[in-house]
């Protein structure tokens, strides 16, 4: 059994967080928690490598043609009159799509971060998905303002700064496809290994 300060989480800086000039403040949070970056590269990614990146299975698509759909409904906005359809799996499809061309956009910066329960620990710092309800104090909350229903209207993904995996699982298999093995480095952070 791994020690949970051995755990690693994947997160992505966004094309809105780096044209925002965020890189420093979002490294500097992660720091600031006791965790430790143990890799780290800017890069432009090709249309596969991100499509490769999110999920291709069918409930995963569905999921997110749900929770698209919650929201549609939380405040009253037609869902078929911005997707053309109200099928679940299609709008999931077509969120999907949006996602891969807007983290094409621009360059990104991904990092792998190492340190106790980091997978929890860097979701809860980053905040909620949805910007507007956000906590104060997260990252998405102090810097991003943006809803699901906003961006669907306007035919895009939506502007939440970081990409973080959300179970130890996922994070393997990101750090696998965007690192493989080259680039995670050890190193002992002064106060939290020794
Ligand atoms: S999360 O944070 O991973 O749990 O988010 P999730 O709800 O699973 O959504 C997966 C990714 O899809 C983005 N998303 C959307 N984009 C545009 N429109 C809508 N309605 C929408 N709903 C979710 C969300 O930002 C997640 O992107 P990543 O890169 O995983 O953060």
């Amino acid at each position: 059994m791994k020690h949970p300060k051995e755990e690693l989480t994947y997160v992505m800086i966004k094309p809105d967080g780096v044209r925002k000039g965020l890189i420093g403040e979002i490294i500097k949070r992660m720091e600031q928690r006791d965790l430790k970056i143990v890799a780290l590269e800017m890069f432009q990614p090709t249309y596969k490598e991100m499509d490769n990146h999110y999920p291709k299975s069918d409930a995963w698509i569905n999921r997110l043609g749900e929770r698209t759909s919650g929201t549609y409904a939380k405040y009253g906005h037609d869902l078929k009159r911005d997707f053309g359809t109200t099928d679940l799996k299609k709008v999931g499809k077509v969120v999907r799509s949006w996602l891969i061309d807007y983290m094409v956009s621009a360059p990104l910066v991904k990092m792998v971060v190492q340190g106790v329960h980091s997978v929890d620990m860097v979701r809860k710092i980053v905040g909620a998905t949805m910007p507007y309800s956000a906590d104060m104090g997260t990252i998405r909350g102090d810097f991003s303002a943006d809803s699901a229903i906003s961006a669907n209207i306007e035919k895009r993904a939506i502007y939440n700064l970081i990409h973080a995996s959300e179970t130890p699982e996922e994070a393997a298999h990101e750090i696998k496809h965007w690192f493989g093995k080259k680039g995670i480095y050890k190193y002992k952070r002064f106060g939290i290994d020794e």
